[in-house]
C-alpha cells in the first residue's frame, strides 16, 4: 500500500530567472511580478545548500489510501469562510507552537508529530498539553524512509499506529535550531557548524528517570483526505492535519500574502501542517505552518491558494485519532 518514488532533490528546470534563488535581487523580482505574495529575506545566500535540503524531505505516496469509516456527508453550507484551529482551540499551546527542524530533511516527522501533539489535545477536550516527539519517529522509523534525507506521510501515521511514539520529554529534539536566517541577535549556532545526521534510535528515554514503554502514545488507522471539502471537514471535525507541499526556489522568500508559485524551479517535497483556511481579496487559501522556526515567512506560518491542489497541496494529506 505504501510504496515510495523518491523525489530528487534540486534538479533544476531553469527557466524563470537568472538570479539566485536567496538573493535581493529574486526577492525584488518576485515582488515586481505579482501582487499576491510578498517576498522577503528570510535565509543567508551562503546557506543554499543547506536550505535546499531542508525543503526535500517529504517523499510522496504515489498511491491514494482507501478511504473507511468515512460518515461525511459534506455540504458546503456548514463549512465557514474562514477557520482557525488556534482560535477553534484556544487552550492547546501545540497548535500555536512552531518547530525548527533543523538543517535535516525531517519535515516529514516534525509536521507528524506536531500534527500528533495538536490532535491529542483536541480530543482530550483540550486538557492533555504534552508533545509528541518528532526523534522518537526520525530516528526509529526505518520504514518511513531515510531519517534526515526525507520519508514519507503515511508511515508516519502507520508507525503511530503500531509502534506508538513517546512523547517529548523522553526524547527531546536533539538537532539544533541553527542560524541559517536573519536573525540580527545570531543567538543560534551557525548551521555550518552542525552535523547532520539522522539521530540514533534509542528505545529508551534520553532522561534516565523516565520510563520508555509508559511514556509510548498510539494512534488509530490512517485516513487520506483527497479533496478541499473532505480536507475541511476533517480540519473542523478532528483538528489540523499533515500535508505536503511541492517547493519552489521563490517559496524560500515568502514573508505574507496568500503564496502563488512565480518560479518553474523545482526543488523538493516538504511536509507541513493545515490548520485552516480563509480567503483574501477574493483568493482562498489554506493557513499552513512551517517548520523552519518563527523567524521565517510570517512569524513561521504561511498562507497558500486552495482549491487548485496548487504545489500538490491538497494531495497528500493525512492524518488519524489519538487513542487517549
Ligand atoms: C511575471 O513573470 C512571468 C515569467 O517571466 C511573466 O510571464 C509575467 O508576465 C510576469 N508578470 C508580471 C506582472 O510582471
Ligand atoms: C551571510 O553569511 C556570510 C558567511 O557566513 C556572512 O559573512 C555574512 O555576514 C552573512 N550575511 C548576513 C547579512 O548576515
Ligand atoms: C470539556 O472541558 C470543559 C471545561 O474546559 C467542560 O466544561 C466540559 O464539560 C468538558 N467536556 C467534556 C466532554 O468533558
Ligand atoms: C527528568 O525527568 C524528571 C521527572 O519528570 C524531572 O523532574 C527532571 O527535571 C528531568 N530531568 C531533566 C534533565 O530534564
Amino acid at each position: 500500500m505504501f510504496d515510495f518514488f523518491l523525489i530528487f532533490c534540486a534538479v533544476f528546470i531553469s527557466i524563470s530567472s537568472q538570479y539566485h534563488p536567496l538573493s535581493q535581487e529574486y526577492i525584488a523580482w518576485i515582488n515586481r511580478n505579482q501582487t499576491n505574495w510578498k517576498a522577503g529575506r528570510n535565509f543567508n545566500v551562503s546557506e543554499w545548500s543547506k536550505v535546499k535540503n531542508m525543503a526535500s524531505g517529504a517523499w510522496k505516496n504515489p498511491t491514494t489510501i482507501p478511504p473507511f469509516n468515512r460518515q461525511y456527508s459534506i455540504l458546503k453550507a456548514n463549512i465557514p469562510e474562514h477557520f482557525d484551529a488556534r482560535r477553534k482551540w484556544p487552550k492547546c499551546q501545540s497548535i500555536n507552537h512552531i518547530w525548527d527542524q533543523s538543517h535535516c530533511g525531517s519535515c516529514w516527522a516534525v509536521s507528524a508529530a506536531s500534527t500528533m501533539s495538536d490532535r491529542i489535545c483536541i480530543h482530550s477536550n483540550q486538557t492533555l498539553q504534552y508533545y509528541i516527539s518528532p526523534e522518537d519517529l526520525l530516528s526509529c522509523c526505518w520504514e518511513c524512509g531515510k531519517g534526515c534525507l526525507g520519508g514519507g506521510i503515511p508511515r508516519a501515521w502507520w508507525y503511530w499506529e503500531t509502534y506508538g511514539i513517546v512523547i517529548y520529554s523522553c526524547r527531546p529534539y536533539s538537532l539544533p535550531p541553527c542560524e541559517h536566517h536573519f536573525n540580527k541577535f545570531e543567538s543560534r549556532p551557525h548551521c555550518d557548524d552542525l552535523r547532520l545526521n539522522t539521530p540514533i534510535c534509542l528505545r529508551k528515554c534520553y532522561n534516565s528517570s523516565l520510563d520508555y514503554q509508559s511514556s509510548l502514545t498510539y494512534g488509530g488507522r490512517v485516513q487520506q483526505f483527497t479533496s478541499e471539502e473532505e480536507i475541511q471537514f476533517e480540519i473542523m471535525q478532528n483538528g489540523p492535519v499533515e500535508g505536503a507541499i511541492d517547493i519552489f526556489d521563490d517559496f524560500f522568500n515568502y514573508k505574507s500574502g496568500v503564496y502563488i508559485r512565480t518560479s518553474d524551479k523545482y526543488i523538493g517535497g516538504h511536509a507541513i501542517e493545515i490548520l485552516g483556511w480563509g480567503i483574501e481579496n477574493k483568493i482562498e487559501y489554506w493557513l499552513c505552518s512551517n517548520s523552519w522556526n518563527s523567524d521565517w515567512g510570517d512569524g513561521g506560518y504561511f498562507r497558500i491558494l486552495r482549491g487548485h491542489n496548487h504545489c500538490g497541496i491538497e494531495d497528500q494529506v493525512f492524518a488519524s485519532l489519538p487513542r487517549i
